[in-house]
């Protein structure tokens, strides 16, 4: 690689660090690093999209402009937009600063913007140079890639087990399989997901709390899916002053006089199936760029079958459940040749004490 590409990937891997520093905040927004460098190649400006309603990431490097940018150049990770949303069109502010050429990584997916965004740079003179870091900006985007494309949440589905593979005890116990240090990962884990989501069952025998423990603002939204509504009318997910909790409820399966023990402050929503794909969908349309689901073996199953699950995250502690009964991770998915068996792939192992972790992608 010559001196000069060396330095524009330099440039184009800051714009990604700035835009990274919006990892848990940005949603339904993406991610977006944009750096700004004098004619003679010095940086003159910064900037990062940190929330919904905030400046965009070009429009707060402009902002913190040093000096002129005339004869300049840009690095921002993703297309500038060109459409008025809740903050004015960034490409306008790119033209009016006699930026001389720009680097883009990755192209806006976003119909409104997608293509049109570089479009409007060109027909104005300045230099687009598409493609730096692609890689790079498709990964730390890919939740915000995944629900413009397909509409629904990208999921990532977590679970603890024994080195057996077991997930809890034919009785339903599963306090604690994992170390105390697995559990307090998993809190701040939580924090890069705008939803986290469990059936039922799971709130029947584990009361969770499903938040951060305070160390994100607000805190996730709290999903149940259920097909009774048959939910107790004391739970930790009815603690509103924690954080909001919506149940979502199959209407042709559930008895509505239930309705009666959830209280007013949660919202509640019909579907008109138990389809986790539903879930999905409607947490995509309210801004939710990626979700967790923390869900026992038969809603796992389910959203696993429907395509919600991207990502897994599972921990596996140095214990044996043993016993026919005690609780898989899965149900049957009807499997019949080793060729139809789910594959993960760019697995990453840690160890968290005398657990494992291991992050692992869904092949596609
Ligand atoms: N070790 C772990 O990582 C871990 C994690 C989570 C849970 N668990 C354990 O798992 C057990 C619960 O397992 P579970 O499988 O019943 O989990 P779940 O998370 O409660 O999911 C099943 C429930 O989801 C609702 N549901 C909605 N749509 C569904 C669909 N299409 N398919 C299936 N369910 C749907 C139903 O709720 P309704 O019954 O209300 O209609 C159903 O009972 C608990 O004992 C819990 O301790 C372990």
């Amino acid at each position: 690689m010559s001196e000069k590409n060396v330095s524009h990937t330099k440039w184009m891997k800051r714009a990604i660090f700035l835009a990274s520093l919006g990892k848990n905040t940005t949603s339904p927004n993406p991610c977006v690093g944009a750096v700004i460098l004098d004619k003679n190649g010095n940086l003159i400006a910064e900037g990062f999209h940190f929330k919904a309603g905030m400046p965009h990431a070009e429009a707060m490097a402009f902002g913190n402009l040093k000096k002129d940018a005339s004869g300049g150049s840009m690095y921002v990770n993703l297309e500038p937009c060109c459409h008025h949303g809740q903050t004015p069109p960034c490409v306008d502010k790119v033209i009016s600063s006699g930026i001389k050429d720009i680097y883009i990584s990755i192209k806006d997916p976003d119909k409104r913007v997608s293509g049109r965004g570089i479009r409007l740079l060109k027909e104005a003179g300045i230099e687009v140079h598409l493609g730096l870091c692609k890689k790079e900006s498709l990964e730390l985007n890919k939740s915000f890639i995944h629900k413009n494309i397909t509409k629904k949440a990208f999921g990532v589905l977590k679970w603890a087990m024994s080195i057996d593979g077991r997930i809890g005890l034919k009785n339903g116990k599963s306090k604690w399989i994992t170390n105390e240090k697995s559990r307090l990962l998993v809190h701040s884990f939580r924090e890069e997901f705008d939803a986290i989501i469990i059936g039922g069952n799971t709130l029947r025998q584990d009361n969770p709390f499903l938040t951060t423990r305070g160390s994100k603002i607000p805190e996730p939204l709290r999903v149940v899916f259920t097909k009774s509504l048959d939910l107790p009318s004391k739970a930790n997910l009815w603690d509103c002053d924690k954080a909001k909790t919506i149940v979502i409820y199959d209407s042709s399966t559930a008895d509505e006089s239930y309705l009666a023990r959830i209280p007013k402050c949660v919202e509640v929503e019909k579907v008109s199936s138990d389809n986790p794909e539903l879930i999905s969908k409607i947490l995509a349309k309210r801004g939710c760029n990626k979700v967790l689901w923390e869900c026992g073996p038969r809603l796992a199953t389910a959203a696993i079958q429907s395509n919600c699950i991207q990502e897994t995250i599972t921990f596996i502690a140095p214990k044996i459940l043993g016993g026919e009964n005690s609780m898989n991770p899965f149900g049957d998915f009807e499997f019949e040749e080793m060729n139809e068996i789910i594959k993960l792939s760019d697995s990453q192992v840690s160890l968290i004490g005398s657990d494992i972790c291991v992050k692992s992608s869904f092949e596609n």
